[in-house]
């Protein structure tokens, strides 16, 4: 018996050693450690034989086990290794593949032009400053020293909220209600842009909405004059469309501003001299002004000490302006075949 005993160790150790898989090393388990195996019969041979004998070839038989349970582990350990190598090698992700594109996407032109504006103030020294697009009577007229009976606030021009107990309640007009808000949440010195969507009773044409985007800027400081405006517009139309553009001033109206102009730029598809686009060679831009002292003193400002300057232009325009888009209507349809023109090379 202790012959069989020393072959089964040798076969054990070798039938273990030689196990290509956790399949094969579990049948060579149950052949060399099993209840039927040569080892396991020799176990049970044991019972019959006599107490001196038993004890040796019992302790023979619990060796031969101990070792090739511990071979049968250490080939289970090494072929789970494998597996797990072979699983994450079949997992494995090609770093070196091109990876899937997916179109590159762009921004809207509006959304470039906004940035360009906002983005030449923000370099002076400017704050962005905002509103809700849902204001009252006040912000938006009365403190603007729009009068009662001025035209600008009949119900032709603006859209009211129907919120009952609110009848004060309309979608702004103009960000200049966002001059009103910025004067009263600050002490002066004022340097805001504030750019934001704006709403008026229109029906759309090739150059009307009736939303649309405008950027506000106010200014209000010690010794403000209004060759501080020139400046700042000169500046921003050089850097908006180029700097060989000259501007101008109309003598304009608008109630929150004393004096008042309408500006214009250079056109710059002929430089001044006049075309079809231009007919004059000046394009009209926006709205400007030296805030109105009354307007100042509604915001709890000292007029006698700070003086400033206001204006606000419509982002749509600039934009069909800079791009020639013929039909401003087009900035609103979201038709990609127009919104891919402005894709960045
Ligand atoms: N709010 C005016 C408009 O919408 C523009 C403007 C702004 C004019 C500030 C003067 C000063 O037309």
């Amino acid at each position: 018996m202790l012959r069989t005993l020393e072959a089964e160790r040798a076969r054990g150790r070798e039938l273990f050693a030689s196990a290509g898989s956790l399949e094969e090393l579990e049948a060579a388990n149950i052949a060399v450690l099993g209840r039927k195996s040569p080892l396991g019969e020799v176990q049970r041979a044991l019972g019959a034989l006599e107490e001196g004998q038993r004890r040796e070839l019992g302790r023979a038989v619990n060796e031969a086990r101990t070792e090739l349970a511990d071979a049968f582990e250490a080939r289970r350990d090494a072929l789970s290794v494998d597996v797990e190598s072979a699983l994450l090698a079949a997992d494995a992700v090609d770093m070196t593949l091109p990876g899937r594109r997916r179109p590159d996407g762009s921004l809207h032109p509006l959304t470039v032009v906004e940035d360009e504006i906002v983005g030449l103030f923000l370099r002076l020294g400017y704050r962005v400053a905002e509103g809700p697009e849902i204001e009252d009577d006040w912000h938006n007229f009365q403190a603007l020293n729009i009068p009662e009976d001025h035209p600008a606030r009949t119900m032709k021009d603006s859209l009211y909220v129907s919120i009952p107990g609110h009848p004060e309640l309309l979608l702004r007009t103009e960000t200049s209600a966002v001059q009103i808000r910025t004067m009263l949440s600050q002490p002066p010195p004022v340097y805001i842009v504030a750019p934001g969507r704006v709403y008026r009773r229109e029906t759309p044409d090739p150059t009307h909405l009736a939303v649309f985007h405008q950027v506000e800027a106010l200014v209000v400081d010690e010794g403000i004059t209004f060759a501080d405006l020139k400046g700042t517009l000169e500046a921003m139309a050089k850097g908006l469309f180029g700097e060989d553009r000259r501007i101008r001033f109309t003598p304009s109206y608008f109630p929150f501003v004393e004096p008042g102009a309408q500006i214009g730029v250079t056109c710059f598809r002929c430089g001044g001299v006049g075309c079809p686009t231009c007919r004059s060679g000046w394009i009209e831009l926006l709205g400007a002004g030296m805030v109105h002292p009354k307007v100042l003193e509604n915001c709890g400002y000292d007029s006698e000490r700070y003086t400033g300057f206001a204006f606000g232009l419509g982002i749509e325009r600039v934009a069909i302006l800079k791009y020639e888009i013929p039909d401003i209507r087009l900035l609103i349809e979201g038709d990609v075949r127009f919104l891919e023109r402005f894709r960045a090379a």
